[in-house]
C-alpha cells in the first residue's frame, strides 16, 4: 500500500476511534493514540525525515492535513460530548417546582410558642383581642400605676432587673409582669376594653421552676357592670379549652395583689403519678394564675373613672401551661436551645392551633 494509502487507512481508524469515543476520558485515550507524543501519527512524521525531498514535501503536507482533520474531529466531538453530558446533568438535576413541599420539615415549633398560640386562640374566639407592651418599663408603668408605691413590700417579691439610673435619677426596669399593659391600654384605648397580652416577663430568679426570662399572659376586661361572675366563667372556659377536658376542676383561693381588690389565686385539680402531673384527675391542687378585680387606684392611674368603670384582670404563666399541658418537667431546659430537647418537645411547623381542629391536635 502506498504512503498516501495508509495515511488514509490511519485517518479513518482515527476518525472512528473519535466518533466512537463514549465520554471526554474515551475521547483523549484516542487523540493520545494518534497525535500523542508517541502517538501514530507523530511516528510517522518523525519518520519524514528518512523520505527523499519531493516524497517528505507531499508526505508532509498530507500528515499535516491529517493532523488538523482529526484536531478538529476531536474538538467537535469533545464539544458533542460536553453539551450531552451538561444535558444529562441538567435532566438528573431537574426540579419540578410544582411538586408538594417534602412533608419531613426541618424546623420545629417551640412549645412555648405553641401555647402561647393556643392561649390566643381561645381568647380570641371569646372576643378579647391581643395588647402589647414594651420589655423595658418606667417605674410608673411597672409598679407605681399598679398601686405599688416604692416603699410596698410587694416589690422585694418581684427580684427586679434594674437599670443603672439616668442622670436624672430614673431607674428604667425590666418589666416584671405584663400587669403593666394594663395601664398602657387604658390610656390609649376607651373603654369597653377586653385585651389579652402575652409577651416576655423577667425576674432575677432560676431553679427549676423559675427562669430570668419567662412568659405570661395578662387578660383585662374593663365595661360599666362587670363583676367576679365573669371572671369566673371566663377562666373556666378558658381552662377547659386549653386542657381539652371537661372535667377540670378550679379552686378560687382568696390571695392580695396590690392592683386587684379582692384578689383570687386559681388552682386546678391534678394528680401526680409516676411523677407525671394529669390536669383535670385526682384531688391535688396546682396554682395555675393570679386573678381579682381591678382595683380602684389602677383605674384612675389608668385614666378612667373608678365609679363609671370597672372590670377584672388575671395573669397566666405560659411556661407553667406548656409544663402542665405537655408534661415537660424543667423549666430551664426551655431555654437551653438543645435540638434534642426541642424535637421532642417541638411541634410541627405549619401545625396551627384551632378550636376547631384541635388546639394541640
Ligand atoms: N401580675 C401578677 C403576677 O405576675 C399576676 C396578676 C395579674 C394578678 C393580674 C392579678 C391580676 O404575679
Amino acid at each position: 500500500m502506498s504512503r498516501q494509502g495508509e495515511l488514509d487507512k490511519l485517518q479513518q481508524e482515527a476518525l472512528a476511534a473519535i466518533e466512537q469515543a463514549a465520554d471526554e476520558r474515551a475521547l483523549d485515550e484516542v487523540r493520545v493514540r494518534f497525535l500523542g507524543k508517541k502517538g501514530l501519527l507523530t511516528q510517522q512524521m518523525k519518520g519524514l525525515g528518512q523520505l527523499a525531498p519531493e516524497q517528505r514535501k507531499e508526505m508532509g503536507q498530507a500528515l499535516n492535513v491529517a493532523k488538523q482533520t482529526l484536531q478538529q474531529a476531536i474538538e467537535a466531538r469533545r464539544a458533542e460530548l460536553q453539551r450531552a453530558a451538561l444535558e444529562k446533568k441538567l435532566a438528573e438535576e431537574r426540579i419540578d417546582v410544582t411538586l408538594p413541599a417534602r412533608p419531613e420539615a426541618q424546623g420545629v415549633v417551640h412549645p412555648v410558642s405553641h401555647v402561647w398560640e393556643e392561649v390566643v386562640e381561645i381568647f380570641a374566639d371569646l372576643g378579647f383581642s391581643v395588647a402589647e407592651g414594651p420589655h423595658i418599663e418606667t417605674d410608673w408603668y411597672n409598679f407605681e400605676a399598679l398601686n405599688i408605691p416604692p416603699e410596698h413590700p410587694a416589690r422585694q417579691e418581684h427580684d427586679t432587673f434594674y437599670f443603672h439610673p439616668r442622670e436624672d435619677g430614673e431607674r428604667k426596669v425590666l418589666r416584671t409582669h405584663t400587669s403593666p399593659v394594663q395601664i398602657h391600654t387604658m390610656e390609649t384605648q376607651a373603654p369597653p376594653i377586653r385585651i389579652i397580652a402575652p409577651g416576655r416577663t423577667f425576674r432575677c430568679d432560676s431553679d427549676q421552676t423559675h427562669t430570668p426570662m419567662f412568659h405570661q399572659v395578662e387578660a383585662l376586661v374593663i365595661d360599666r357592670d362587670i363583676h367576679m361572675g365573669h371572671l369566673k366563667w371566663t377562666l373556666e372556659e378558658f381552662c377547659k379549652a386549653f386542657f381539652e377536658t371537661d372535667t377540670v376542676q378550679m379552686r378560687f383561693r382568696a390571695s392580695h395583689f396590690p392592683f386587684t381588690e379582692p384578689s383570687m389565686e386559681v388552682d386546678i385539680n391534678c394528680t401526680w403519678e409516676g411523677g407525671q402531673v394529669k390536669v383535670g384527675e385526682g384531688d391535688d391542687w396546682l396554682e395555675i394564675l393570679g386573678s381579682g378585680m381591678v382595683h380602684p387606684n389602677v383605674l384612675k392611674a389608668g385614666g378612667l373613672n373608678p365609679d363609671e368603670w370597672q372590670g377584672y384582670a388575671f395573669g397566666i404563666g405560659i411556661d407553667r401551661l406548656a409544663m402542665l399541658k405537655y408534661g415537660i418537667p424543667d423549666l430551664r431546659a426551655f431555654f437551653e436551645s438543645d435540638l434534642r430537647w426541642l424535637r421532642h418537645y417541638g411541634f410541627a411547623a405549619l401545625q396551627v392551633p384551632t378550636l376547631s381542629g384541635g388546639l394541640s391536635a
